[in-house]
């Protein structure tokens, strides 16, 4: 009995897996993570299609064990990348413990989808070699970190906050003029791009009346400026790796 728990990618129904898109047609149960996933993905599947949202655990484990045994193939999708807020290994604990043997298919994360659609680098020699990715405190997370992450100065990516950008750039200690990027449904083709600062952000989001599926990006390679060129095309003949 094996399940595949599955990136869909962050909604463009192109970004998924060549792999995941095998996996979908062959299966005969999907269990998707509700609005996140593009139902453009799940339109011509012969499986039967459960939402998981107001599912409980339990109940989508049993769903899924169900099917297995009566020799089903099933896919667990994600949006985005599993492994990123995907809380899957607390559904893949009572499937292993009940002998099912799992198999992660990656996905192209919305963070990637929005670093592509502000056609920017997350890391940027010269400007920030380094990336956070975090997430305010909210329903399941008591305490979030974000003073403490904001003062290593690196690029900033933060999910599943858009709701509390006021509190967001409250906490950071940073310049106000630190650019700031919002980008929701990245990918889709309502996608929304708002560029600001520290100091204006929280201002724009309230205009567009953007409240859920976005990300937050803070940091400056939002400038595409500042940066060094690297190695990489500095010297054909003695190329750094
Ligand atoms: C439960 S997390 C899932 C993240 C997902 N695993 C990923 O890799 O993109 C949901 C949060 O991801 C972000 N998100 C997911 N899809 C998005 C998209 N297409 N555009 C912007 N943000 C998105 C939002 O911050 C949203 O609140």
């Amino acid at each position: 009995m094996k399940v595949h728990f599955v990136g869909a990618g962050p909604g463009d129904v192109d970004l998924i897996t060549v792999k995941g898109k095998r996996l979908l047609e062959e299966a005969d149960l999907v269990v998707y993570a509700g609005s996140l996933v593009n139902p453009e993905l799940l339109k011509d599947l012969h499986a039967e299609l459960l939402d998981s949202n107001g599912l409980s655990l339990e109940a989508t484990t049993s769903k899924i064990i169900e099917a297995l045994r009566s020799g089903k193939k099933v896919v667990r999708l994600h949006s985005g990348d599993p492994s990123l807020y995907g809380a899957i290994i607390e559904q893949m604990k009572p499937l292993e413990e009940a002998g099912v043997d799992v198999e992660v298919v990656p996905g192209v994360s919305s963070l990637f989808a929005a670093s592509a659609a502000l056609k920017t680098q997350l890391t940027l020699k010269g400007v920030s070699e380094s990336l956070i990715i975090t997430r305010p405190a909210g329903t399941t997370l008591e305490k979030d970190e974000l003073t403490a992450l904001g003062r290593h100065g690196t690029t900033l990516a933060i999910f599943l906050g858009i709701d509390r950008i006021r509190d967001i750039v409250d906490s950071l200690e940073r310049p106000a003029d630190t650019p700031v990027a919002v980008v929701y449904h990245a990918s889709w083709p309502d996608q929304k791009i708002l560029l600001g600062t520290l100091g204006d952000i929280a201002e724009k989001v309230d205009a567009a009346r953007i409240h859920r599926s976005a990300l937050i990006i803070v940091g400056s390679v939002l400038t595409r400026k500042g940066f060094r060129r690297s190695h990489l095309y500095r010297d054909r003949q003695c190329p750094e790796r």
